[in-house]
């Protein structure tokens, strides 16, 4: 009888593993690499503060860390020297990019001339571009589109305002922003996008939204990504979350299971914080 009750034990422990697997993060479980980047945005001021900043940040990625991808988005300036700097720790990648293949476009700086001195990744749609230098979703779209057609991958930033945020408009906003910001991008193409969810009302304000409202944002956007496409593309694909990350907020935001990443602004800029989010504890 005792070995009886014993066997029924091990057999309702064996019962129990599946569901013990499902309390796993869901990145872990569709096995979605979680993602740390930065974003530096008009920052540092000099080549040398930019060297000192990656090779400091590159440094901290030892063999302990999480087994994450990292990437720094830079000024244009910077991207080859700090990629000399980082060598295989992590990916430098742009800020932005021009849609327009070549011609008479002063100032911009093409998709195949960062393919050229092997960039990998561009943001899209940060909430600054879209705001200061009046960015549309046709025209973020285009940057996507040339992007993926480049061979490169891009990081797709929506989010809403906190007006919206307020008239509880954040899974709206993220709606258009993903429908118009990936129009044309097939579902063998969602390998190359990821997204990152970045309240506007979080970036550089220290309001950092709390896990919760990250990650049910995050699902939301999961299940947009599943109407436009399928469920394994909504599994597959990784959003991250940025506004105000820092030391502090990471743990909690990447143990949230929606939540496969973050993209950080002003910690990003201070080696030891970065270092500390790259290091993030779940
Ligand atoms: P902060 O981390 O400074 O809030 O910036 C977030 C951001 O805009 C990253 O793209």
């Amino acid at each position: 009888m005792k070995l009886a009750i014993a066997s029924l034990l091990a057999c309702s422990a064996a019962a129990f593993a599946p569901s013990i697997q499902t309390s796993r993060s869901s990145t872990e479980l569709y096995g979605r690499k979680p993602f740390i980047s930065g974003n530096w945005k008009l920052n540092p001021q000099t080549k040398e503060e930019a060297l000192k900043l990656g090779g400091d940040i590159a440094a901290s990625i030892t063999e302990d860390s999480p087994d994450a991808d990292v990437a720094l988005f830079v000024p244009y300036v910077f991207i080859e020297s700090t990629m000399g700097v980082v060598g295989d720790k992590l990916s430098v990648g742009a800020e932005g990019v021009c849609p327009e293949g070549n011609g008479a476009f002063t100032g911009a700086i093409s998709s195949s001339m960062l393919d050229s001195i092997g960039v990998k990744w561009a943001l899209a749609g940060h909430s600054e571009r879209r705001v200061i230098f009046k960015e549309t979703d046709e025209y973020i779209n285009s940057q996507c589109v040339k992007l993926i057609e480049q061979g490169m991958s891009v990081m797709l930033c929506i989010g809403e305002s906190l007006a919206e945020f307020e008239q509880d408009l954040a899974g709206s906003v993220c709606a258009v922003q993903l429908k118009k910001g990936l129009k044309g991008v097939t579902k063998e193409q969602l390998s190359q996008v990821a997204i990152a969810y970045e309240p506007i009302w979080a970036i550089g304000t220290g309001k950092v939204a709390t896990p919760e409202i990250a990650n049910s944002v995050h699902a939301t956007c999961r299940s947009i990504i599943a109407d436009m496409y399928d469920d394994e593309a909504a599994d597959s694909v990784r959003i991250l979350y940025g506004g105000s990350v820092t030391p502090e907020s990471v743990d909690e935001l990447m143990s949230q299971p929606d939540i496969d990443g973050a993209l950080v602004g002003g910690a990003s800029l201070d080696s030891e914080k970065f270092a500390r989010i790259i290091n993030f504890q779940v």
